[in-house]
């Protein structure tokens, strides 16, 4: 029976692929641990220099920490910061920022 099958098959991965991103923007909460002293809790920041991320595109916010990572784009203070970050803490923070309201 193919049409279950490929039923069956939509279901395992629609419910991976949510589960996948509730884990995601969790763990990018706790990753954005170090971030709250400048970006602030809630990701809107107390500091004039400092910028808001809360509710930022997802893509955005990717390149931008790549880009601090491989110096692409500079400031000695986010440079240090995305070195910490894998790949994966990238997207996840990423996530997690953009879930957030502005
Ligand atoms: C010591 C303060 C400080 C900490 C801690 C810090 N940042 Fe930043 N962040 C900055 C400053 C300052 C800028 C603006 C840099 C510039 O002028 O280019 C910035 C810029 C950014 C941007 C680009 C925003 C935009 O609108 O282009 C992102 C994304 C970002 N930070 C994410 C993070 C993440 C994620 C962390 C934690 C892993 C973090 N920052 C920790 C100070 C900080």
């Amino acid at each position: 029976m193919p049409t279950l099958f490929k039923l069956i098959l939509f279901s395992v991965f629609s419910m991976m692929s949510s589960l996948a991103y509730t884990a995601d923007l969790k763990a990018g909460k706790a990753k954005a641990n170090t971030c709250v002293s400048c970006h602030g809790v809630s990701g809107i920041s107390t500091n004039d220099n400092w910028p808001n991320l809360a509710g930022q595109n997802k893509g955005y916010l990717i390149k931008q920490l790549k880009d601090f990572k491989t110096g692409a784009r500079k400031d000695a203070q986010m440079r240090y910061w995305a070195k910490t970050l894998s790949k994966e803490d990238i997207e996840n923070i990423a996530a997690y920022y953009n879930s957030l309201k502005p």
